[in-house]
Order: C-alpha cells, then sequence, then structure tokens
C-alpha cells in the first residue's frame, strides 16, 4: 500500500472500525446531503488526518462522514480537492484511495458541471457514460502501486453500466429528466472561453467541470464499480450570452440540492442488491 494511503487509513482506523461499501464523493452544493443520512457513526475532518489534502474553496467543506444510506454502509467525501487549488493530481485522488483502503466497493461521484450540449438546461441531471481525460494530467503517473491495480489499466467501461441503469431508473421512478452524457475535466480554475466550449461540443462532449476524471481514474485502477453524476449548474460558456460566476454555480448547485439528494440515496438504496452480485 502507499506510504500516504496506509498513514491516513492508520489515522482513521484509531477511531473508526467501519467499513463502508460505498463511497460519495459530494460536488458543489450537496454540503448538506449528510445532514439527510438515516445515521452517521463519526465524521472526520481532513485537516486531523496526516498528510491529508484540504479543500481551500468556498463551499467546499472538508470531512469525511461515515453513516448509513438506506442500510447501506456509506463513506461520504464532504467537499473534495480540486488540481486548481495546486494539489498534484496524486493528492487530488488520494481521498478516493482512502475509501478504497478502507473498503468502499462502489464509487458515486457528483459534480457541478457546465451544461454543453444545447438540450442541457440548469438543474439537468446527466449521468455520465463516459469521460475526456485529454485535459489534465493521469493521476496514475509515477510508480504503480501492483496491489492497487495493474500498471496499463483498461478503460472502456469506467462507468458501470449496471450503476448508471440503477440511477436512471430511480430518476424515471420519481419524474425527473435525466440523460447520459460524456463529461470532460478540465484544469480550470478560469472558466472555458466560447471557442474551447464550441471546440468541446465538436468532440461530443456534453458536460464540463473541473473535477471527477481524475477520481474515476485512480477508483477504476483500484477495482471498484463508479458511477457519476453531474448537475448542470449553467450553460457553458458561449452557449448563452451570459458571464459565467461561482456564486451563480452555488446557487444552482443549492436549487437543485433537494432533488439531487433524493435521487442519490435512492440509488444507494438500489445499490445493495448489486453489491452482492459483486465479488469484492
Ligand atoms: N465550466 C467548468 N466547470 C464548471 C462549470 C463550467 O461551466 N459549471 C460548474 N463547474
Amino acid at each position: 500500500m502507499r506510504a500516504n494511503v496506509k498513514n491516513s487509513l492508520n489515522y482513521i482506523r484509531k477511531i473508526t472500525d467501519f467499513v463502508p461499501d460505498v463511497a460519495l464523493i459530494l460536488g458543489s452544493g450537496l454540503g448538506g446531503f449528510t445532514k439527510t443520512m438515516e445515521e452517521v457513526v463519526c465524521s472526520i475532518p481532513y485537516n486531523r488526518i496526516p498528510g491529508f489534502p484540504v479543500s481551500t474553496v468556498s463551499g467546499h467543506a472538508g470531512k469525511y462522514v461515515m453513516g448509513y444510506i438506506k442500510g447501506v454502509p456509506v463513506i461520504c467525501m464532504e467537499g473534495r480537492v480540486h488540481y486548481y487549488e495546486g494539489y498534484t493530481p496524486e493528492e487530488v485522488v488520494l481521498p478516493v484511495r482512502v475509501m478504497r483502503a478502507l473498503g468502499a466497493k462502489v464509487l458515486f461521484i457528483t459534480n457541478a458541471a457546465g451544461g454543453i450540449s444545447e438540450d442541457l438546461q440548469p438543474g439537468s441531471l446527466v449521468v455520465l457514460r463516459d469521460h475526456v481525460s485529454l485535459f489534465v494530467p493521469n493521476p496514475l503517473r509515477g510508480a504503480n502501486d501492483p496491489s492497487e491495480g495493474e500498471r496499463f489499466p483498461d478503460m472502456t467501461e469506467v462507468y458501470d453500466r449496471f450503476l448508471r441503469k440503477i440511477i436512471e431508473q430511480n430518476a424515471a421512478r420519481s419524474g425527473m429528466p435525466i440523460s447520459e452524457g460524456v463529461y470532460c475535466q478540465l484544469s480550470g480554475p478560469s472558466y472555458e472561453t466560447p471557442y474551447e466550449i464550441k471546440i468541446l461540443a465538436q468532440m461530443g462532449v456534453d458536460v464540463v467541470g473541473m473535477s471527477t476524471v481524475m477520481e474515476a481514474i485512480a477508483a477504476n485502477h483500484m477495482g471498484m464499480n463508479v458511477c457519476g453524476l453531474s448537475l448542470v449548474t449553467n450553460m457553458a460558456a458561449g452557449i448563452n450570452t451570459e458571464r459565467l460566476s461561482h456564486n451563480d454555480v452555488k446557487m444552482a448547485a443549492k436549487d437543485a440540492e433537494k432533488r439531487f439528494a433524493a435521487l442519490i440515496t435512492a440509488s444507494i438504496g438500489d445499490v445493495k442488491q448489486y453489491l452482492e452480485t459483486l465479488d469484492k
């Protein structure tokens, strides 16, 4: 095991023996999600964990929250660190590696994103079908730890088709419109120019943001079953005439929080059966 994962794990194991099945990364605006959990077993601020990266962005508090959602043991990341904060890709994915080391088999990644497809409006939900990682460094660069996964991991299905279906079925059940799409991570922190968005549109990208892909690659490398869900908080640059602001992104995320949270809760409930089919 990598030294930084081991150090974090040792610290957490002194506090709790909780073993999560599901890991959940809460994106912008979903910060209140953990208050809806039926039982919280423990929460650990990132800044108490030796060597752990700590988020510097407003709207991204930083702690692990462990507890139960629909009877499923879940570890939530309330706040994540981003590449644009200056952390290395390796640091960005450390919290995911630690959740895997604690026992999580399934990873739900959520984010706020700009909508590129014309039919995406603020408030639209997009289940990730695939991603484009071409514009950010790969988090697996550097020494490989064979106990985590192979040197050249396959990425043909980063976002597990069964998990996608679970999310889509739950959205349909509650009458929420949802679509599948391709997410592209850019480094940020500046938003894109209209011409950059035009290029991404031509590449077939549906949603754009500053997170998720590094985490998904690292989780897939470690054999986790991954799914991703974007909340469109704004139309991407140049799609309409509005300027982009972090405040508007946060407000749009807040507006959709209840709906977003309900969908995640219901989907995690359905993961219980799916977990029984996984032999890990
Ligand atoms: N671009 C990049 N990241 C984002 C956006 C966007 O338009 N909206 C929310 N996160």
